[in-house]
């Protein structure tokens, strides 16, 4: 994980640094650090703590107009002073910051101590620094290829050289890294957001990229070293979108924005009252006799439900698997298999893993994405980006729901072509799509509601979620959601598995949320919910609008707005999102920041 930044140009590099780092803060946030060029020297300063700590160490102005930063989610080497990032070559003549981790570090700590090299921390990182000075022959660009040539792993690299003032190096192999090209003045990043307030105009760099980066100038070489054509383009979205705008968190924030984002992934996808997904046009669905979800966490739980619909409406064996528990089963795949990955960063890295996978196993690899331009849709031969906009709250929410809707879309537009549903029935379920922004704004409408439950229940220690089917998909998401953000433990269980073991955890004393929203097992559902009744369990059961059923079974009950059956899962997900956000305030949690998580799981 962890957030890399450079600069050179006109400004300060202290305070564009430290500004990029805060935006950068959700990737990793145990230790920051800076190093800032000026009259042939490097002033680095490193501190434990989030960048409030960076910066009250910095104390005052430290002069210089080219700096490279970087904020920590440590991986080797415990989240200290020493282990922060920047790393220093011994004769301090080059900073290094790196995202991402080098796989061979240990044979080149062995090689370069051998050599008479003095680590000063025990990460991985810093052998960077200690080949480009074993390299550097008064070369920036050579020792640069030469330093990259011996690495192995995922890296982001931004490296500054004490002899070359106004010169930034930035490498890109297998992690996150953009150039944000502006006037007199040049950026790069792991993400938009830490530049966005000064340029909208970006490079993206491709695998192997290394790009030269002067305030005037940005170079882009390929693997080779040679010159190659920029990646230019223009963000959209700008800082408003980036900014917490009056809401206390982001993550309640992307909550509150999520029939906006489902509008944007949904409505430039209808034309003429028919689902039509850009860049799909080489993908023969008929000629696919099977589809393979790859995915992490929540993208995962969004590939559950993705599941359950395709196969409903394309009767095409569909399966959603843990992108880190794929690539390790050598998996049955061939040509025939369409592979969909679902990444909201774009990032992660067992996601990509797995894609890479599939690929050389011979499978078209399709991807829904939120990042344009992110590794994951680098990887892919059909990409559907969600346009979800920023997220930025670790705990996804709105990443989420726009997955599942473009899954729905994609569930649709298949089917038509598969010939498996009328046309009559795919204006209907088209229709029904284009009302889902409105109807999850109306399960957004209970949050006074749910802040009142979320009093009530938050001393709950081991709440158990219980569904089928696609209630079940909803419990694995509003569990991680409970878990990630509270910290209290909490089981999703397909409910018809309750009795099989798991019962007998249930007490007067547990919380039970029950999502009996699939109207077909409904009646199964009431008798899971009478079985944790009869043990004292207390219940929250979350319902359709207009079942009155409930309320003799049910202590509390959430209602929410109807869909049709196969998309209920979109309208039904967001009481629980709210419920975990207002359980962590409650509890006094750090809900944007996690502990222990990071935004974007760039390390397997
Ligand atoms: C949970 C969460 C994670 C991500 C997972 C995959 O709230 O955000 O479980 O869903 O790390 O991330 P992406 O979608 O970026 O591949």
């Amino acid at each position: 994980m962890c957030g890399i930044i450079g600069y050179t140009g006109k400004k300060n590099a202290r305070k564009v640094l430290i500004d990029g780092l805060r935006k950068l803060e959700y990737r990793g946030y145990d230790s920051a650090g800076v190093s800032i060029l000026h009259d042939g020297a490097i002033t680095t300063v490193k501190s434990s703590g989030r960048i409030d700590a960076l910066e009250e160490k910095i104390g005052g102005e430290v002069p210089g107009v080219t700096g490279v930063g970087h904020t920590r989610w440590a991986t080797h080497g415990a989240p200290n002073d020493r282990n922060a990032h920047p790393h220093i070559s011994g004769d301090g003549r080059f900073a290094i910051v790196h995202n991402g981790i080098i796989e061979n570090y240990e044979s080149l700590r062995a090689e370069l101590s051998a050599g008479g090299v003095c680590f000063k921390s025990d990460t991985d990182s810093e052998v960077v620094a200690c080949l480009l000075e074993q390299y550097y022959d008064g070369d920036f660009k050579s020792a640069v290829y030469k330093t990259v040539g011996r690495l192995e792993g995922s890296f982001a690299l931004g490296i500054v050289c004490a002899d070359c003032p106004d010169r930034l190096f930035a490498v890109k192999n297998m992690s996150p890294l953009i150039v944000g090209v502006g006037e007199g003045e040049n950026y790069f990043a792991s993400d938009v957001t830490a530049f966005i307030a000064h340029t909208r105009d970006i490079i993206s760099l491709r695998d192997g990229d290394v790009a030269e980066i002067t305030s005037g100038s940005v170079t882009v070489y390929g693997p080779d070293g040679e010159e190659v054509e920029p990646a230019r383009s223009v963000v959209t979205w700008d800082v408003e979108a980036a900014e917490k705008g009056g809401f206390d968190h982001f993550m309640l924030k992307e909550i509150m924005e999520q029939p906006r984002a489902l509008e944007a992934t949904i409505k430039p996808r209808v034309k003429n009252g028919k689902i039509a997904p850009e860049g799909l046009d080489e993908l023969d669905i008929s000629k696919v006799s099977r589809i393979v979800i790859v995915a992490c966490g929540s993208a995962y739980h969004a590939g559950v439900v993705g599941k359950y619909v395709i196969e409903r409406l394309c009767r095409i064996p569909t399966t959603a698997e843990l992108a880190s528990e794929f690539r390790y089963s050598d998996p049955i795949i061939d040509e025939n298999v369409l592979v969909i990955a679902i990444s909201q960063s774009g990032e992660t890295a067992d996601t990509l893993a797995a894609m890479r996978e599939a690929k050389s196993k011979g499978a078209r690899v399709m991807s829904i994405v939120n990042v344009v331009g992110s590794s994951v849709a680098n990887l892919s031969d059909n990409v559907l980006y969600t346009w979800a906009g920023p997220e930025i709250a670790v705990a996804t929410t709105k990443g989420y729901t726009t997955q599942v809707a473009m899954l729905y879309m994609f569930a649709v537009w298949a089917a038509v072509r598969l010939g498996k549903i009328t046309e009559a029935r795919e204006r209907e379920l088209t229709q029904t799509i284009m009302t889902l922004p409105e109807r999850v704004q109306r399960s957004i409408d209970l949050n006074p509601k749910i802040e009142e439950m979320s009093k009530k229940y938050h001393t709950y220690k081991t709440p158990f979620f219980i569904g089928r089917n696609f209630d079940y998909a909803s419990c694995l998401e509003a569990s991680l959601k409970l878990k990630e953000i509270s910290y209290i433990h909490s089981e999703a269980y397909a409910a018809g598995e309750l009795k099989h073991g798991t019962i007998a955890l249930i007490s007067p004393d547990e919380l039970v949320i029950a999502y009996c929203c699939h109207e077909a097992l409904y009646d199964k559902m009431m008798s899971n919910v009478k079985e944790v009744k009869a043990r004292g369990a207390r219940v929250l059961a979350v319902v359709k609008e207009g079942c009155e059923r409930i309320m003799s079974e049910a202590d509390d009950v959430i209602y929410v707005a109807e869909t049709d059956p196969l998309f209920m899962a979109l309208t039904q997900i967001v009481p629980m999102q709210l419920f975990a956000y207002y359980v962590a305030k409650e509890n006094g949690c750090d809900i944007d920041k996690p502990k222990n998580l990071a935004k974007s799981v760039t390390v397997e």
